[in-house]
């Protein structure tokens, strides 16, 4: 007989491993499966996010920032650095180690909520018996059986036609993780949160770096007000992003690098010469070797599996969530489905607030914001008010030597209710917590107006673009 649980996780990413978590803490009997394998070919728990996603890249970004600051920022603190040299193995050993705390955090969560692990891969074998039959192909195979099953499964980079990853000339995000030494010319073809944060990482670290984007509108989903002031810090540092690109033909020459033919935004023929190239164009939803098939578990024409606003897929008590499903691909956005899809089947009503999930790109400045853009609240014709601060005029930022940016504000202008904060600047990703509490609360400006904020910090460009949304800044 089939070891039986109440609930089995398909997927131990953040979505999974924390929906595991939240329904054994409900008291259900709890199994996961993830198939991921670390370099030794042990698990290697917490998925895309975890191993080759946002704590990896979030490690290599540190450490090239740290040496940015040393290289070109330290001088105008007077502090004088000589013979500064760079151990790339070091620093990827570093990023290796932080993955490697993470993954076996998981591990210990696990056995502290006496969640089941199986390594290996999970696929539907059958519905039986108000369960269903899932195969676990490990070390061993075997069948287990769950009355509710959580589809985790994830996502992978997407291809570029014509262009396979090799990971050691063309590069998906899993190698772009592991380069071994600083490429001398590096492209990247996608100038979104990939294109950015990796093109960061090695322009810092030394290299020469083209990205070629698209769509003609830099970050095209960001409000423009925001995206420009990025894009022009990103200039001044360096980084060349082309805007408007078709990419052509892609050579992959081993030793030699890679060639791009392109065609530029006057319709003009390029070529771009790189020793590695990165290609950034987006995920796409990660079905392969589940057999939803066995089951009949619909998926949509894009290969994600469709789900109602709860997650429920096609087939009762199959439920699926994170990157596998519509919606933004982000680890948090799979936590908080993880978490009410367990307290839904415990029959509680978890709920997901998809108007306040905030987005981060930690690039320096960081991008972060949540709610609506600009764009958005006019082509939905509704009238706003806005106020915008620079961190320019706020002290904190001038200790800290780093006053690109701004902090903005979008109010509803009748009610004043907060409809969207963006920010570009120093420590965004931390600022933005607040501005998602105001709008879960649904927050006017004047209620961050009239809160007191520590001085000097940088939290203080909130209030004061909360003030600046009725014109009564007090330091600008
Ligand atoms: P995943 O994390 O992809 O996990 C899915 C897991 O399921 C994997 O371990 C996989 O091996 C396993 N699996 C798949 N199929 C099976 C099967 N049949 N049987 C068993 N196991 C299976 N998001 C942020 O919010 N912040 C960031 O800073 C950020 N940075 C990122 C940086 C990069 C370079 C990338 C690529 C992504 C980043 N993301 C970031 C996105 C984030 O990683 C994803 O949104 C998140 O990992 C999705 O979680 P998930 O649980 O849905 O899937
Ligand atoms: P993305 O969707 O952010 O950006 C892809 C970019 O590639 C777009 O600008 C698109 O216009 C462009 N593009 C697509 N096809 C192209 C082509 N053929 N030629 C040229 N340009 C093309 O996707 P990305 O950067 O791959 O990241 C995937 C996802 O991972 C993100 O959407 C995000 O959800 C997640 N992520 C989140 C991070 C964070 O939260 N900080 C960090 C990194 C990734």
């Amino acid at each position: 007989m089939s070891k039986q649980f109440d609930v089995v996780v398909i997927g131990g990413g953040p979505g999974g491993y924390i929906a595991a978590i939240r329904a054994a803490q409900l008291g259900f009997n709890v199994a996961c499966i993830d198939e991921w394998k670390n370099a030794k070919g042990g698990p290697a728990l917490g998925g895309t996010c975890t191993n080759v996603g946002c704590i990896p890249s979030k490690a290599l970004l540190q450490s090239s920032e740290h040496y940015d600051h040393a290289s070109h920022h330290f001088a105008e603190h007077g502090i004088e650095v000589k013979g500064l040299g760079l151990d790339m193995a070091k620093m990827i050993g570093r990023k290796d180690t932080v993955v490697k705390q993470n993954n076996d955090g998981i591990v210990y969560l696990f056995k502290k909520n006496k969640v089941t692990f199986f390594h290996g891969r999970g696929s539907f074998a059958a519905a039986k018996d108000g369960a269903y039959e899932i195969k676990v192909a490990g070390a061993a195979e075997e069948v287990i059986s769950g009355k509710h099953i959580i589809v985790a499964t994830g996502s992978n980079a997407r291809a570029l036609p014509g262009a396979p990853f090799d990971e050691e000339n063309i590069l998906s995000n899993d190698g772009a993780l592991r380069i071994g030494a600083v490429p001398a010319r590096l492209g990247l073809i996608g100038s979104g949160v990939i294109g950015l944060e990796m093109g960061s990482v090695w322009r810092r670290l030394g290299s020469e770096v083209t990205v070629l984007e698209g769509l003609p509108t830099f970050l095209g989903a960001v409000d423009q007000q925001i995206a420009k002031e990025a894009k022009k810090a990103f200039d001044k540092q360096g980084l060349k992003i082309a805007l408007g690109v078709k990419v052509g033909e892609v050579k992959n020459n081993g030793k030699k690098g890679v060639s791009v033919a392109y065609t530029d935004a006057k319709g003009e023929a390029q070529a771009l010469e790189v020793d590695k190239l990165i290609i950034s164009i987006g995920r796409v939803a990660n079905t392969i070797g589940l057999s939803p098939e066995a089951v009949g578990l619909a998926l949509d024409e894009r290969g994600a599996i469709v789900v109602d606003g709860d997650c429920k897929t096609n087939l009762p008590n199959v439920w699926a969530i994170g990157d596998v499903v519509r919606g933004p691909m982000l680890a948090h956005k799979a936590e908080e489905e993880g978490v009410a899809v367990a307290e839904r089947i415990a029959g509680q009503h978890g709920h997901v607030n998809f108007n306040t999930i905030p987005w981060v790109i930690y690039t320096n400045p960081e991008i972060a914001w949540v709610g609506q853009t600009e764009e958005q609240l006019k082509a939905a014709g509704r009238a706003y008010k806005a106020g915008t601060f620079p961190f320019l005029a706020n002290g904190r930022a001038r200790a800290l030597g780093d006053t690109t940016g701004m902090v903005k504000m979008l109010a509803d202008a009748a009610t004043d209710e907060i409809l969207g904060v963006h920010i570009v600047g120093p420590m965004a990703s931390e600022l933005i917590a607040e501005c998602v509490v105001a709008m879960e609360f649904r927050a006017s400006s004047e209620d961050i107006a009239r809160i007191c904020h520590a001085h000097p910090s940088l939290s203080e460009a909130t209030k004061e673009a909360a003030l600046a949304v009725d014109k009564r800044t007090l330091n600008f």
